[in-house]
This record gives C-alpha cells, sequence and structure tokens, in this order.
C-alpha cells in the first residue's frame, strides 16, 4: 500500500503542496485530476524521490521512502512516467527497453569478470523480457527504430514499456493521454485496466476526465496544491466543487 501523509513543498515563496495526503491499494486506479499549475507533476515527482519535501513522509508498504533517492525507490517496485517522455533517442526501441531493464543484469565489475556465464544469462533474461514488452505494446514493429522516430503516443507506449521493466508494484502515470491518437489511446487504457487486474497499484495523472472517470476506482482533484476532493467516480462528478475548481471561481 502506498501512503502518502500531510506533504508540504514551496518552490522560493510559491506553496506548491500544502498538506497533501492520500492512500493508494494494490490492484486500484487512482485518478488525479485538477487545473493546470495544481501541483500534479510535483506531487508524482515526490512520491518517486526525483523532489524532498519540505515536510510529511510517503512510505510503500509502511516504510518510509522520502528519503530515498528514485533508483532506490524504483528498485523498491515504486517507478513514474513523465509528462513528457524522457526516451533516448539515438537508441532503438528494444535497446530503450534493454536500458530500463540493465539493473535485473547488473552484477557489478567484479561479478562481471568472475560470473561472464551468469552476466551473460542475465542480459539474455533483459533483451527476452524488452521482447515480451515489445510485443505486449504493439511495438515490435518498430524495436530497431530510434526512439525519437517515434510518434507521439508511442512515445508514451515506450514511456510506459520502460516503467514496467523494472516490475512495479506501483506506477505513476502522468498524462498518458495527452496530444494521443484515438487508437493508441484506446491501448493506453487498456494497458493500464490490465496491470490493475495484475495488482498493480496505479495513479494517473490526466485531463481526460471521460478516461479518468472510465478507469478510475477513487479521484482526487487537486486545487492550488491540496487535495479539494477525494471519492469515487460518482462522488467527484456530483460534486459541485469539481466544476467551480476548474471555472476559477470560488465553491459555492
Ligand atoms: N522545479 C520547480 N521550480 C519552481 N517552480 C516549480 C517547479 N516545478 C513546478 N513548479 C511550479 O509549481 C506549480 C505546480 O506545477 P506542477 O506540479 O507541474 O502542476 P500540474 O502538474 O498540476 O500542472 C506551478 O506553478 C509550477 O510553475
Ligand atoms: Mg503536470
Amino acid at each position: 500500500m502506498l501512503k502518502v501523509d500531510g506533504i508540504h513543498k514551496s518552490f522560493g515563496g510559491l506553496k506548491v503542496l500544502q498538506d497533501v495526503s492520500l492512500t493508494a491499494q494494490p490492484g486500484t486506479i487512482t485518478g488525479i485530476i485538477g487545473p493546470n499549475g495544481a501541483g500534479k507533476s510535483t506531487l508524482f515527482s515526490v512520491i518517486s524521490g526525483f523532489i524532498r519535501p519540505d515536510a510529511g513522509s510517503v512510505s510503500l508498504d509502511g516504510e518510509r521512502i522520502d528519503r530515498l533517492r528514485p533508483d532506490v525507490i524504483a528498485e523498491r517496485g515504486l517507478v513514474r512516467t513523465f509528462q513528457v517522455p524522457r526516451e533516448f533517442g539515438d537508441l532503438s526501441v528494444l535497446d530503450n527497453l534493454r536500458v530500463a531493464g540493465s539493473h535485473m543484469a547488473d552484477e557489478g565489475i567484479v561479478a562481471a569478470l568472475l560470473f561472464w556465464r551468469r552476466t551473460a544469462q542475465a542480459e539474455a533474461r533483459v533483451t527476452a523480457r524488452a521482447r515480451e514488452m515489445l510485443e505486449r505494446l504493439n511495438l515490435t514493429g518498430v524495436a530497431g527504430n530510434a526512439a525519437r522516430a517515434l510518434s507521439g503516443g508511442q512515445k508514451k507506449l515506450l514511456e510506459l514499456g520502460r516503467t514496467l521493466m523494472v516490475g512495479p508494484r506501483v506506477l505513476l502515470v502522468d498524462e498518458p493521454f495527452a496530444g494521443v491518437a484515438p487508437a493508441l489511446r484506446d491501448q493506453l487504457l487498456t494497458h493500464l485496466k490490465t496491470l490493475r487486474a495484475e495488482g498493480i497499484c496505479v495513479l494517473v495523472i490526466e485531463h481526460d476526465i471521460e478516461a479518468v472517470m472510465e478507469i478510475s476506482d477513487r479521484i482526487c482533484v487537486m486545487v492550488e496544491g491540496t487535495i479539494l476532493i477525494e471519492g469515487t467516480p460518482g462522488e467527484v462528478q456530483r460534486d459541485p466543487r469539481v466544476l467551480s475548481a476548474y471555472l476559477g471561481s470560488a465553491p459555492a
């Protein structure tokens, strides 16, 4: 279980997160919505260790992770995608996935010398897993292409694939559907539902309200650095404060 408790974060004088708390369970999707600048991506950066909070804690299955580096947090099974995909443009699509999974093969230089055979086997396992991921994400046809040549939607798929190479228990996805063509959007939706069915705890930031309402078990509405409303999609949809939050007027 992911538990975020009382997170505060300021940049200079700007209070970007103010007392943000939430919990999320395995095998569920939590949607995070709210206007631009509400602090959604910053919250993901805090949870995944890219930004240190000024106060508050993040824990995974009861263990604090808020003082750990992002790569250590990833090894514990929590990974995030970025709003703007961060693929290695010059590398092939396959190699992007292999790099993302390389920690599985990384046994250090001494081990590499002593156990070269085992290291080669580990490499082969990473490659096999990367190929499975290509199949799963429908990217096999472009496996050898440079990642920078992918369409916007394919880059989102690759970004998702790179995080999945880690074998996460918690997955944070930042605006997966933004700028993605309808056919790929539906593919991505299906992938997220499959990951939930596999028991992964998924948090998704998204402006596509229809998609969020469809896939989320719980929804958090963030406004000006705080979670204004938390509930089921039905509860959130009925709450008049949601509309006023988006229109920027004070709640009635
Ligand atoms: N590294 C940073 N330094 C200074 N201000 C930042 C930084 N990251 C985000 N902000 C500011 O924090 C606020 C929230 O940003 P962000 O978390 O990206 O919002 P959202 O994802 O909800 O659109 C914005 O006002 C943004 O300009
Ligand atoms: Mg954002």
